[in-house]
């Protein structure tokens, strides 16, 4: 089943083509083309992603990429006869009415080449920012539509959590369930609990910040730039020998609440306040980066071991842009290693963990119903929508 996926839901355009075979059970998987183009530059600027800019660089991106990744994947790209456009081009028009941009390069590089040879596409329609998530859903849509392919719509939590199963030789890991999927991005920090492929059922959450949104924050309190994330690893990482004379000691929120929620915004407080109240050289910077990098990680690390003890979980996911963190990968499988010795845990590696459209097709081949089911939806396009809240579960 080659299955072309789209995601486009927060600030990174991005398209891959993937080939699996085999079963759910025992897939194997081919990857054909895997292509993301981020907006992160354009977004420093301002020093957060700004939606409508976000929707016109999907617009601007989205046909090149496409044709980028059809070629990636050695797929014929040759036009097919005049007639066959027209007749398609009011519907398509339609479709893309709200996406003049991408309208106006559709038409001209999409709809005269052939279709490819998929078997269906996919696309992310939430979470996420809602005018670049329907860049991308109402992309997909008209290519389904035009290329008579069934749609699948796809969680973007999904695709993080099943990141997680490629291994690093490009393998599929096979899931044992029940499994525990902490999912940690820049808008969402969640525990999953998962009985099954789509059985999914969030056990435990954020009450406030995500942990990606408070490493952002906290980056900007000490002025070390947007993304914040890899740029508080980095200085979490340099040495500072007087680090444990200073004595500094971050709150770690909710560590002993009994359930597995999250709370980030009050410890991102913390470090405002610790901030405001030290000098401001390099050695307090590295110190406090340090702190608020190690309690974050207590946390999440803590409640993840917990929600496996207590739900019997054979396997263990990390996913999601916090999951590149280095410090949280040490520590995840030192204590899960310890405490849960026959558990696996599997990690997005770190070139998938922040948003891309392989994590979407995998998502979508796990997801998705069977090739024969699938083969009846070829116009399920008109019933699908972005939904920018779009949960996991019920
Ligand atoms: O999943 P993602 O790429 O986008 C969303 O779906 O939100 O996650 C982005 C988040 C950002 O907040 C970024 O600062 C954080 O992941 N991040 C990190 C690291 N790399 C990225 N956080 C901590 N440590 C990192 N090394
Ligand atoms: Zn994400």
């Amino acid at each position: 089943m080659k299955i072309l996926a789209i995601e486009t839901s927060f600030d990174e355009t991005a398209i891959a083509i993937a080939d699996f075979s085999g079963t759910r059970e025992n897939p194997k998987l081919k990857i054909l083309s895997n292509i993301v183009s981020s907006q992160v530059k354009l977004h420093a600027e301002y020093g957060g992603v700004v939606p409508h800019l976000a929707k016109l660089e999907h617009q601007k991106n989205l046909t090149f990429i496409l044709l980028r990744a059809l070629k990636k994947g050695s797929f014929p790209i040759s036009k097919s006869k005049i007639s066959q456009q027209t007749s398609k081009l009011r519907q398509t028009e339609k479709i893309l009415e709200r996406e003049p941009e991408l309208l106006k390069k559709f038409k001209k590089e999409i709809l005269p080449i052939k279709p490819p040879v998929i078997d269906a596409i996919a696309v992310t329609h939430g979470p996420g920012l809602a005018p670049a998530l329907w860049v991308g859903v109402n992309f997909a849509r008209a290519l389904s539509f035009l290329w008579r392919k069934p749609l699948i719509p796809v969680s973007h939590m999904a695709g993080h959590l099943y990141s997680s199963t490629l291994a690093a030789d490009n393998t599929l890991e096979k899931l044992q369930f029940p499994a525990l999927a902490l999912l940690v991005s820049g808008g969402h920090t969640e525990l999953v609990l998962a009985r099954g492929h789509g059985k999914f059922k969030i056990v435990g959450e954020t009450l406030d910040d995500a942990a990606g949104e408070a490493f952002d924050k906290v980056a900007r309190i000490l002025g070390l730039g947007y993304p914040g994330g890899p740029a508080i690893s980095a200085t979490a990482e340099m040495s500072f020998k007087q680090f444990k004379r200073l004595n500094l000691r971050l709150p770690r929120p909710m560590i002993n609440s009994g359930d597995f929620n999250f709370s980030f915004s009050g410890l991102k407080t913390a470090v405002l306040y610790a901030w405001r109240d030290m000098p401001h050289t390099k050695e307090t910077k590295i110190a406090l980066a340090k702190e608020f990098q190690n309690a974050a990680v207590d946390v999440l690390v803590k409640k993840t071991i917990a929600a496996a003890k207590k739900y019997k979980i054979k396997t263990i996911l990390l996913g999601g842009g916090v999951a590149a963190n280095k410090l949280l990968r040490e520590r995840l499988s030192r204590d899960a290693g310890k405490e849960l010795p026959h558990v696996a845990c599997h990690m997005s590696h770190v070139a998938l963990t922040g948003d891309n459209a392989l994590m979407i097709a995998l998502a979508a081949f796990f997801l998705a119903p069977t090739p024969k089911l699938l083969k009846l939806r070829k116009n399920n396009w008109k019933r699908v929508k972005a939904n920018a809240n779009l949960r996991l579960g019920k």
